[in-house]
């Protein structure tokens, strides 16, 4: 069995990856020629633990190839993972045109039997339009079948998530393509689940917003505990005691940020919107996040009172840790209000500040970037927490604190014990939390 993996962006790369890991016989294409050229050297366009390792392993072992024709791929698999991008519009729904494009371009290439694999975040339905397009566009009477499989990996830990995964969703709605896929995933037998394409496709859209709400539930929470007594982080704590609420995704702070979650619940809201259903839950969960920025930004005015000609040491770009990836961000925002507040800044990030320079290139001396928290920190009127790397968590306070002009912490991601903070001499700000 050949699999074909089209577009290997974040989920195509690890996918192709993955797969061959997994023992198959996997070529990648992209129209982006930059990135199969680098594929192709074993070099990835992405920062992920164990990715390039793994990459140039399976180029090695001849399980992994990488291909700029998208039209001898198709015709030489026989299982095709759609994993192109699917970039939000202005109101919010999926732009499906590369997805659309790939179809067209599966019927004019197929060859013998393929099994249509949508492994991009889509929405509910696609598969329909996948179906119709391709049976618009074929050109002979060849069979073909579509299954839905969403990814779920998180960045930062994306290898082990798909080597590693909880659960395998699949939709499928004919035997061949059932077997096809349970194939695939053989290691994965007991963590598999098999439903109607519909179901599938719903299921990663919902997962996604669910965590969303997830986090600006707690969000909404910590707001209360800022005009309380109460303590977000105990907050948090005694609910995911419950085992029915668990734990995880209850880290109150800046919002959730990056290529999924902002997008998703925006998309979900669409498409149940233009199915006639009231999605307002998932539009509050989208407006309290987005308002996380604002709150943060009051409480650096709080500690500053004038921002402008401020020097402010901003630790963390990327959308999370242990990532590179800078889109939808909170630090872009951030950095956005406070550069037209006039302040003076100093960034600094373990991964990202490449990323970051395309966005805000160097300006001295309203943007400069450090080489280390300790750089940024130096001369410093205050120092704000953005995202929570390890890094930051081990940083010498006492350190940190000579070498500031004023020794001023405005934590966005709730990573000090205010207490230690304080006895060491800092005036520290957090969220939900005195
Ligand atoms: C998310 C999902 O977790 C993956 O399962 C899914 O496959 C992926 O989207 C996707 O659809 O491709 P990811 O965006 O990589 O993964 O990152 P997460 O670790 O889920 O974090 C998302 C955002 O929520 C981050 O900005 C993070 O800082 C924020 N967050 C997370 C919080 O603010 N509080 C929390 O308690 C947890």
């Amino acid at each position: 069995m050949k699999i074909g993996i089209i577009g290997t962006g974040y989920v195509g790369l690890v996918t192709a990856v993955g797969l061959a890991e997994f023992g198959h016989l996997v070529t990648g294409t992209d129209s982006e020629v930059d990135k199969i050229e680098k594929a192709s050297q074993g070099i990835s366009h992405i920062y992920e633990s164990d990715l390039e390792s793994l990459l140039k392993k399976n180029l090695k072992k001849g399980k992994l190839t990488f291909s700029q024709d998208l039209d001898k791929t198709i015709l030489s698999s026989d299982v095709l993972f759609v994993c192109v991008n699917t970039p939000q519009r202005e109101d919010g729904s999926a732009d499906m045109s590369f997805v659309e494009a790939v179809s067209r371009k599966i019927a004019e290439n197929l060859n013998h039997y393929k099994l249509v694999v949508e492994k991009s975040t889509v929405p509910v339905r696609t598969s329909m339009w996948i179906n119709r397009t391709i049976s618009l566009y074929k050109k002979s009477d060849v069979p073909f079948d579509i299954a839905s499989n969403p990814e779920f990996l998180r960045e930062g830990s994306a290898v082990s998530d798909f080597l590693n995964p909880d659960r395998i969703i699949i939709g499928v709605e004919s035997k061949k393509a059932r077997e096809i896929m349970l194939k695939i995933y053989e290691k994965f037998k007991d963590r598999v689940l098999i439903t109607n394409i519909d179901t599938a496709e719903l299921i990663k859209h919902a997962s996604n917003s669910f965590l969303a709400l997830k986090i600006s539930y707690i969000n909404l929470m910590s707001e209360m505990c800022e005009r309380t007594d109460a303590d977000v982080g105990l907050v948090a704590k005694g609910m995911g005691l419950d085992p029915r609420i668990g734990a995880q995704f209850l880290r109150a702070g800046l919002g959730y940020g990056g290529s999924c979650f902002p997008k998703d619940i925006r998309a979900l809201t669409k498409i149940g919107e233009d199915m006639g259903v009231n999605m307002n839950l998932l539009m509050e969960a989208d407006r309290i996040n987005l308002e996380r920025i604002g709150v943060f930004v009051e409480k650096v005015k709080k500690a500053l009172w004038i921002l402008k000609d401020k020097k402010i040491a901003i630790l963390g770009l990327s959308f999370k840790p242990e990532t590179d990836d800078i889109r939808e961000a909170p630090s872009i925002r951030v950095i956005k209000e406070l550069q037209e507040g006039g302040s003076l800044l100093r960034l600094y990030d373990p991964e990202a500040i490449e990323n970051m320079k395309a966005v805000f290139p160097e300006d001295p001396p309203q943007i400069t970037y450090a080489q280390s928290a300790y750089e940024a920190a130096k001369g410093a009127n205050a120092l704000l927490l953005i995202t929570e790397w390890d890094e930051f968590r081990n940083l010498d306070l006492k350190k940190l604190k000579n070498l500031m002009d004023n020794p001023i912490i405005v934590d966005g991601r709730n990573i000090f014990e205010p207490e230690e903070v304080r006895k060491l001499g800092f005036e520290y700000y957090s969220l939900g939390r005195k």
